[in-house]
């Protein structure tokens, strides 16, 4: 049986301010189709697995967001975390408590916050993951062509010789330094790691065992408590036990020496929307190349990223290269090449309560 488990729990602090603390990106129209980031997860994974069997795990304080969203969750399907403490014992605690309804689960385990322009080709891949992963111990990855250095991913070392279903990786690397993802790009056989994973139940347990054994054996002792009135205790005991780490350092940099990975070269379309310059990059331009949406009034300005509230008519002059972004009491205005600093004014908005 298939079972996806969506990770719905970051904050995107890189998005700031349309992501907040208190109503991250997932839970946005960010395209403006109508469907929130988390919604066109959802959506995307029909034909793969009945309703019932996808799983969402998030913050206890979105649990209520995801409801609104997902009505046809039912509560037990929102897996709510006491504290974040990155991917691995997100996934870890999802796989443990499907594990222990159904051992045979294959898992697609998927970010809420990405774009995938081609589902038809994003299912037939799905389709081929899971049939690969299916009573094996196989973890199967799907690899993106890259088409930048770019720091923020990770990187997927594959052997070209085996063809073109799911091919066997040889290394993975989590976020490497710019020299490295330089040389990775040159050498054209390295794919980006597009953070969605395909595994069965018996080998997410088998991985945590042997590269998380305290992760797992926090987990592993929930068995009596899953899909009980005592789970959520069980599981506030559980996370003050596991330490931060995301699955990509904390298992596939180690499972690719095993020989474990695998990778199914993917084209469908697919974006993290991590940063403002990644929806520039998938969004729709005006013919000086600004993406715009908002009531604005542009003179001589170019290569923007304008995204204000409607009601508040914006008058820009002279700007290029610009990101504009307003949402709730927060105005940013920031060079889209200097993005990386949002993170640093996040840090210090806080300070100003
Ligand atoms: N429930 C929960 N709890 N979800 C979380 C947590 C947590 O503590 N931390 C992160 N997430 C969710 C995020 O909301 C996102 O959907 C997903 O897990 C991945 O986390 P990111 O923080 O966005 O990871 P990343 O983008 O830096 O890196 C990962 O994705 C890249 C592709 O987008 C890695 O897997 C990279 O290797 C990969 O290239
Ligand atoms: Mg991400």
């Amino acid at each position: 049986n298939n079972y996806v488990i969506i990770m719905a729990g970051g904050v995107g602090t890189r998005f700031w301010p349309f992501s907040r603390t208190s109503n991250p990106k997932q839970f946005h129209d960010v395209l403006g189709t109508g469907r929130t980031l988390l919604q066109q997860t959802a959506d995307r994974f029909d034909g793969i697995c009945p309703p019932e069997n996808i799983y969402v795990v998030t913050s206890a304080e979105y649990r209520d967001l995801v409801k609104q969203q997902l009505p046809q969750l039912s509560y037990d399907q929102i897996l709510l975390e006491p504290a974040r403490r990155n991917t691995a014992p997100c996934i870890a605690y999802a796989a443990y408590k499907i594990a222990h309804k159904d051992p045979h689960a294959n898992l697609v385990i998927a970010p809420a916050d990405h774009i995938i322009l081609k589902e038809e080709a994003f299912r037939a891949d799905i389709q081929k993951a899971l049939k690969a992963t299916t009573e094996t111990n196989k973890i199967v990855t799907l690899g993106i062509k890259p088409s930048r250095p770019d720091t923020g991913y990770g990187y997927i070392q594959f052997h070209p010789e085996d063809g073109e279903d799911v091919l066997k990786v040889k290394t993975f690397t989590e976020k490497p330094s710019l020299e490295y993802a330089k040389k990775f790009i040159e050498s054209g056989d390295y794919v980006w790691n597009a953070g969605i994973f395909v595994w069965n139940a018996q080998t997410v347990t088998q991985n945590f065992l042997q590269y998380l054994p305290d992760i797992a054996e926090a987990f592993e002792d929930g068995k009596p408590f899953y899909f009980t009135t005592e789970e959520s205790t069980y599981i506030d005991k559980a996370y003050s036990w596991c330490k931060s780490i995301s699955i990509d350092v904390g298992i596939m940099e180690k499972a690719d020496k095993a020989g474990d990975v695998y990778v199914v070269l993917s084209d469908f379309g697919w974006s993290d929307l991590g940063t403002w310059k990644s929806l520039y990059e998938v969004s729709d331009k005006d013919e000086h190349e600004n993406v715009i949406d908002g009531s604005v009034m542009l003179y001589d300005t170019k290569n923007c990223i304008i995204k204000t509230p409607k009601d508040r008519l914006i008058a820009i002059n002279g700007l290029d290269g610009f990101i504009v972004a307003e949402y709730d009491n927060v105005l940013l205005i920031c060079r889209k090449d200097d993005e990386q600093k949002v993170k640093e004014f996040v840090n210090d908005a806080k300070n100003k309560g």
